[in-house]
């Protein structure tokens, strides 16, 4: 068998430098653990950004895959196929919303909120033609498409991909007061991740959801939240925003609603907002697809349970326990939610980065972001025992440093 270091260094040659991975070669995975080409073990401590919830070749999941590759994979939507109907039900109920719209990535499903967002805002709250604006967070992450990057604050998402959309004011995320000066008569909606991921788990103030709701109302302003990371089951409710008792008015989904197998996004709402589409008027070939559908008719049957948020709720409870015993002991802070952390590393002792080489080298899977973050999200399915033991080796990594 190839080894690690000739794949890595060929993988490095032949694809473009978009990311800086760790030096692990993944061979299989089945749980929450997974497994290198040399034989090595380790503890996903990231599961794809949250892609993972329900853990690597969920049974139920890969058997209804396996179920739709026997029968029909694709369609495009020129036709209907006998997953759809089902699909939007289920993923309908499950956000207490009338109608769905499936696309493929989370960027997608953005867009897709950002274009319905606009266009009810000309057809339904009357704003004047071209002035929709749409406020949204510092330090947000929602993608990388051009337009999403057009609002990013983080320069290198953002920098040399003008020219940028316009349409978009960015306020300080949980000041819901910033977020109330903002609104104008052009505002059409309010774009906020519940809590936001890629800035280090950043978990708003109490209250700080429920006021927007309360501004949105208010304003005639839509309240959408990004729940393509903090959703289906991750931090102890099925959505983020359940916490705060808060329904925003369009639920942006991705990540685990493919299972960890396919691509599958979507935004959720009521008739009022998500009629406003018609037919040609946004779409995909491949979102909604009979193979995506099905696999994300497994994720809801398994949300449906109840099981995974309160599992998550659980073992959140005992992983943050743990990890505030590190507080003072080379971490800073720790923040988050639920199965969910962002572990802020004394910078003085080592980076992000350089933490998370030696969790690699203890046997657990886990990725920094900004500075001396670790983001930390196993999958649901973890074991208590298996979460404790990758918090030693968190321990054990940061006192490697001293
Ligand atoms: C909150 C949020 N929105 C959108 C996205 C983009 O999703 P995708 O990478 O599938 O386009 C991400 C990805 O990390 C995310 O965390």
């Amino acid at each position: 068998m190839t080894s690690s270091a000739d794949l890595i260094e060929a993988s490095e040659r032949r694809s473009a430098h978009n990311y800086h991975p760790l030096p692990v070669v993944i061979h299989e995975a089945h749980g929450a653990w997974v497994t290198d080409v040399e034989g090595k073990r380790y503890l996903d401590f990231l599961s794809g950004y949250s892609s993972l919830n329900f853990g690597h070749g969920n049974q139920k999941i890969v058997e209804a895959a396996q179920e739709q590759l026997k029968n029909l994979t694709l369609t495009s939507r020129a036709f209907y196929h006998d997953q759809f109907a089902r699909f939007c039900a289920g993923l309908g109920d499950l956000t207490g919303k009338d109608m769905i719209l499936p696309m493929n990535t989370g960027a997608e499903a953005v867009e897709t909120a950002i274009k319905v967002a606009r266009k009810w805002g000309y057809q339904v709250k009357g704003v004047e033609p071209e002035q929709a604006d749409i406020i949204v967070m510092e330090d947000n992450f929602h993608g990388r498409t051009t337009t999403i990057v057009s609002f990013s604050t983080d320069p290198d998402a953002r920098g040399d991909f003008g020219p940028y959309t316009p349409g978009f004011t960015v306020v300080k995320y949980g000041s819901a007061e910033a977020v109330r000066t903002a609104i104008g008569p052009n505002t059409v909606a309010v774009l906020v991740e519940p809590i936001q991921g890629e800035a280090g788990v950043l978990v708003p103030p109490d209250g700080y959801l429920a006021q927007l709701r309360e501004i949105c109302t208010e304003n005639n302003v839509l309240m959408i939240a990004d729940e393509i990371q903090s959703g289906l089951g991750r931090t102890g409710k099925t959505f983020a925003c359940d916490h705060e008792g808060v329904v925003p008015d369009v639920y942006v989904l991705g990540k685990a609603l493919g299972g960890g197998v396919v691509p599958v996004s979507a935004i959720a709402a009521n008739e009022d907002v998500l009629g406003v589409i018609k037919p040609g008027q946004h779409g995909s070939t491949f979102g909604g697809n009979p193979l995506a559908c099905a696999v994300g008719n497994a994720v809801i049957d398994l949300l449906n349970t109840g099981e995974f948020q309160e599992r998550a709720a659980r073992l959140g409870d005992v992983l943050h326990a743990r990890l505030r015993e590190l507080i003072g002991d080379g971490v800073v802070t720790v923040r988050g939610r639920g199965l969910w952390a962002g572990v802020d590393v004394d910078p003085s002792l080592a980076t992000g980065r350089e933490v998370s080489k030696a969790l690699l080298a203890r046997g657990v899977l886990a990725k920094d972001t900004h500075g001396s973050t670790i983001r930390l999200a196993p999958p649901i399915v973890i074991s208590e025992e298996d979460l404790l033991w990758a918090v030693d080796q968190l321990a054990d990594a940061i006192a490697s440093f001293r």
